[in-house]
C-alpha cells in the first residue's frame, strides 16, 4: 500500500488537517499540512475549520488542540507519545505547591498536562516565554513550571526572581558539554545555536538561543554561516529543506545516550503507518474532561491573546 497516497485520500475523505512538530520524522513532516513549533501549532489548532485534527507530535500538544477545538476529533498516532517534562509535574503535588504560594502568578510552559494548565494563570511556549513573563507586573511573584532550564534562562533574560519547578527535558539534558566543546574546537567556524530547554552550560556556548522556529529563522537569516544545532535532531530536516547548502551538525549527546545525536523517543513513536491507522480508525482520540478543559482554556487563551 502507498501510505502517502492513502493518507492524502483519507485527508480529503475525513476533512482532516495534519499538524506536525519539527521533531517528527521526515516523512511525517513532508506529508503534514503544517509543520511548526508549539505556539504555531496551537494557533493552527485554534483556527482550523477541519473536522479532524491529526496531531503528529506528543500528547500534551494534541491535548492543547482538543482544549482549543473541543468539537473536533483530535487523534494522536501513538497515545504513548508523552513528554518527560509533562511527566515531571504531577497535578496533586503541583496543586499543593501553588496553594503554598497563593500570592504567586502561575506561568506554565505548554509542555504539561491539561490538569496542570487548569491550575495555571498563563501558559507560554519557548517562543513567547520572555514576553509572557514580562507581561506580569514587576512586583508580582511568579511560579514557573515545569522546566527549570527554561525557567533559569528566562530569569537571566528578564531579571525576574521566579520560583522554579524541578522538571526538565531528557533530550535537552542529554547534550554533553565536553563533547560539544571538543566538536567546536574541531569546527571553530561553526556557530552553536541552542534551545532554551538545554542546561545553562550548553546555553553559555551558544551564539543564538531560541525556540525551534526561532532557530530555523536564525539559520535562514545567516546563509553564509555553519551551525552546530543543540536541540532534537528532527529539526535538521526542516533546516536543510530551507537551507540546502548550509552545513549543519547535530550537537553530541552523552556516552550513555542511545543515539549519537539527541532524539526524542516520544516524538519518534509516531510513524507514517500509525498516522494512517489513526486517521482510518479515528483512534486513538484525545479527550479532555469538560471541567478541566474549561479551566485549561483560560491560560491558553491568555497566551494566544498576548502572542498576537
Ligand atoms: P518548541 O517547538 O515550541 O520550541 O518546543 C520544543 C519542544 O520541546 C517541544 O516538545
Ligand atoms: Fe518533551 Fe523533550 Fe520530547 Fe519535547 S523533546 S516532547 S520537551 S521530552
Amino acid at each position: 500500500m502507498d501510505l502517502v497516497k492513502e493518507i492524502k485520500r483519507l485527508k480529503k475523505e475525513k476533512n482532516a488537517v495534519i499538524l506536525a512538530h519539527y521533531y517528527q520524522v521526515a516523512e511525517i513532516q513532508d506529508i503534514a499540512d503544517y509543520v511548526g513549533d508549539s505556539l504555531q501549532l496551537s494557533q493552527q489548532a485554534a483556527e482550523t475549520d477541519a473536522d479532524m485534527i491529526v496531531f503528529a507530535g506528543v500528547h500534551f500538544m494534541a491535548e492543547t488542540a482538543k482544549i482549543l477545538s473541543p468539537d473536533k476529533i483530535v487523534v494522536l498516532p501513538d497515545l504513548k507519545a508523552g513528554c518527560s517534562l509533562a511527566d515531571s509535574c504531577p497535578p496533586e503535588v503541583f496543586e499543593k505547591f501553588t496553594k503554598a504560594h497563593p500570592d504567586h502568578v502561575v506561568i506554565t510552559y505548554v509542555n504539561c498536562s491539561a490538569e496542570i494548565k487548569a491550575l495555571s494563570d498563563i501558559v507560554c511556549t519557548s517562543s513567547n516565554a520572555i514576553k509572557i513573563v514580562n507581561s506580569v507586573p514587576k512586583d508580582t511573584p511568579i511560579i514557573f513550571a515545569p522546566d527549570k532550564n527554561l525557567g533559569k534562562y528566562i530569569i537571566s533574560q528578564t531579571g525576574r526572581d521566579m520560583l522554579l519547578w524541578d522538571g526538565s527535558c531528557i533530550v535537552h539534558e542529554a547534550f554533553s558539554i565536553d563533547k560539544l566543546i571538543a566538536l567546536h574546537k574541531k569546527y571553530p567556524d561553526y556557530k552553536i545555536i541552542a534551545h532554551p530547554e538545554s542546561e545553562t552550560h550548553i546555553l553559555d556556548t551558544a551564539a543564538y538561543i531560541g525556540s525551534t522556529s526561532g532557530m530555523i529563522n536564525f539559520v535562514k537569516a545567516h546563509p553564509k554561516e555553519k551551525f552546530i544545532v543543540a536541540t532534537e535532531a528532527g529539526i535538521l530536516h526542516k533546516m536543510q529543506q530551507e537551507m540546502p547548502h548550509t552545513e549543519l551538525i547535530p550537537a553530541p549527546a552523552k556516552e550513555d545516550n542511545t543515539c549519537a545525536c539527541s532524539e526524542c523517543h516520544f516524538m519518534k513513536m509516531n510513524t507514517l503507518q500509525k498516522l494512517y491507522d489513526c486517521m482510518l480508525n479515528e483512534s486513538p482520540q484525545i479527550d479532555v474532561p469538560e471541567e478541566i478543559r474549561k479551566k485549561a482554556l483560560i491560560p491558553i487563551a491568555r497566551m494566544l491573546e498576548l502572542s498576537k
